[in-house]
C-alpha cells in the first residue's frame, strides 16, 4: 500500500450547542480565532501536509462552510479596484481548486465513527487523514505533516497523541501503551472516554489521524461504543485486534481544545500575541488586564 496521504476528511456535521446562541445560525467551524475561521487552520495545515483532496462531512445548517469556500467574484473586484493586492492574497487563499473539495451529507449524529464511514467511497482503497477541526495546533512544522513524515516509515494506522491530566482522561479517546519509543508509541489497545480510575494511560487521542481502509470496513461492522455513538476510536482499536499496527505520535506543538470555551479564549490569545501586527498593541492591553484583576483581588 501507497504511503502517500493525499485525501483528508473533515466532520464537521456537529451541531456546536457548546457555542450556543452564536452556533444558531453560524457553523462552529466558522467561528473565528483573530480573522481566520477554525476551518481556515485546518486546511492550512492539510495543505502544508500535501493534502489535495479534502472531503467535508457536513449536515445541515453548514451553507456558510460551502460558501466559505466558494471564490467571491464582487468581492475580489472591489478589492482589485481598491489595489487591496494583500487582502485579496488573503481571499484567494480560501478558494479552493475545482473538484478539489467534496461535500457529504450525514443524515444522522450517529458519531465520528459514523462521520468518517460516511466519506467511505470518496476514499477508496487509500491511506487518509482525518481532521478534527476543535483541535488547532500552533507548529513550526505542520502536526500532520509530522505524522505523514512519521508515516511513511512505520505504515499502520497513527493518531496524534499528547499526555493529558489524569482527571481529564474521560474526555478523550485513551491509548494503551505497549512499546514507548519517545516521539512514537506502539499501541496495544484504544479506549473511548474511559472513567479516569480505569485508563490504561494519560496518553489521549488528538484529532488529527492517519488511518488505513482497513478502518472504514471496521467501521461498517462495529456496534454503537461510548456515548451510544459509533465511535472511530473503537474501529482503530478493531486494527489492532486484527494484528495490524497502530502507533501513537507525541507530536510538537500546542493544542488547543477550541471546542470548549476556555480553550477557544486562550487559543484566541496565543494566536493573537504570535501576530506581528497585534502583538504590542494586544499584549500591553492584557499586561494592564492583569494588573488590574490583581489590584481588585
Ligand atoms: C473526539 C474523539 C476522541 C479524541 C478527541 C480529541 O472526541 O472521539 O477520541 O480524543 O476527539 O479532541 P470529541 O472531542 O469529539 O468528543
Amino acid at each position: 500500500m501507497k504511503r502517500r496521504v493525499t485525501k483528508a476528511i473533515f466532520p464537521v456535521a456537529g451541531l456546536g450547542t457548546r457555542f450556543l446562541p452564536a452556533t444558531k445560525s453560524v457553523p462552529k467551524e466558522i467561528m473565528t480565532l483573530v480573522d481566520r475561521p477554525l476551518i481556515q487552520y485546518a486546511i492550512d495545515e492539510a495543505r502544508a501536509a500535501g493534502i489535495k483532496e479534502f472531503i467535508f462531512v457536513t449536515s445541515r445548517g453548514k451553507g456558510a462552510l460551502e460558501d466559505y469556500f466558494d471564490t467571491a467574484p464582487e468581492l475580489e473586484n472591489a478589492l482589485r479596484k481598491k489595489g487591496k493586492s494583500a487582502l485579496l492574497k488573503e481571499l484567494k487563499n480560501t478558494n479552493m481548486e475545482s473538484g478539489a473539495i467534496a461535500y457529504i451529507r450525514q443524515h444522522r449524529a450517529l458519531g465520528l465513527g459514523h462521520a468518517v464511514w460516511c466519506a467511505r467511497r470518496l476514499i477508496a482503497n487509500e491511506p487518509f487523514a482525518v481532521i478534527l477541526t476543535d483541535d488547532v495546533i500552533a507548529a513550526e512544522t505542520s502536526c500532520l505533516q509530522q505524522m505523514t513524515e512519521a508515516y511513511a516509515e512505520t505504515g499502520g494506522c497513527m493518531v496524534a497523541a499528547m499526555e493529558v491530566p489524569q482527571d481529564k482522561v474521560s474526555s478523550y479517546g485513551v491509548l494503551d501503551i505497549k512499546d514507548d519509543m519517545g516521539a512514537m508509541v506502539s499501541v496495544a489497545g484504544m479506549v473511548e472516554k474511559p472513567d479516569k480510575d480505569k485508563a490504561p494511560s494519560n496518553l489521549a487521542v488528538i484529532g488529527r489521524y492517519i488511518l488505513t481502509p482497513h478502518v472504514l470496513q471496521n467501521l461498517s461492522r462495529i456496534k454503537q461504543g461510548s456515548g451510544g455513538e459509533i465511535q472511530l476510536t473503537d474501529a482503530i482499536a478493531e486494527e489492532i485486534k486484527c494484528g495490524r499496527d497502530v502507533f501513537g505520535f507525541r507530536f510538537r506543538g500546542q493544542r488547543f481544545d477550541c471546542g470548549s470555551k476556555a480553550g477557544f479564549l486562550q487559543a484566541t490569545v496565543a494566536f493573537g500575541l504570535a501576530r506581528d501586527d497585534l502583538r504590542d498593541e494586544f499584549s500591553t492591553y492584557l499586561t494592564e488586564m492583569v494588573a488590574l484583576q490583581k489590584a481588585a483581588q
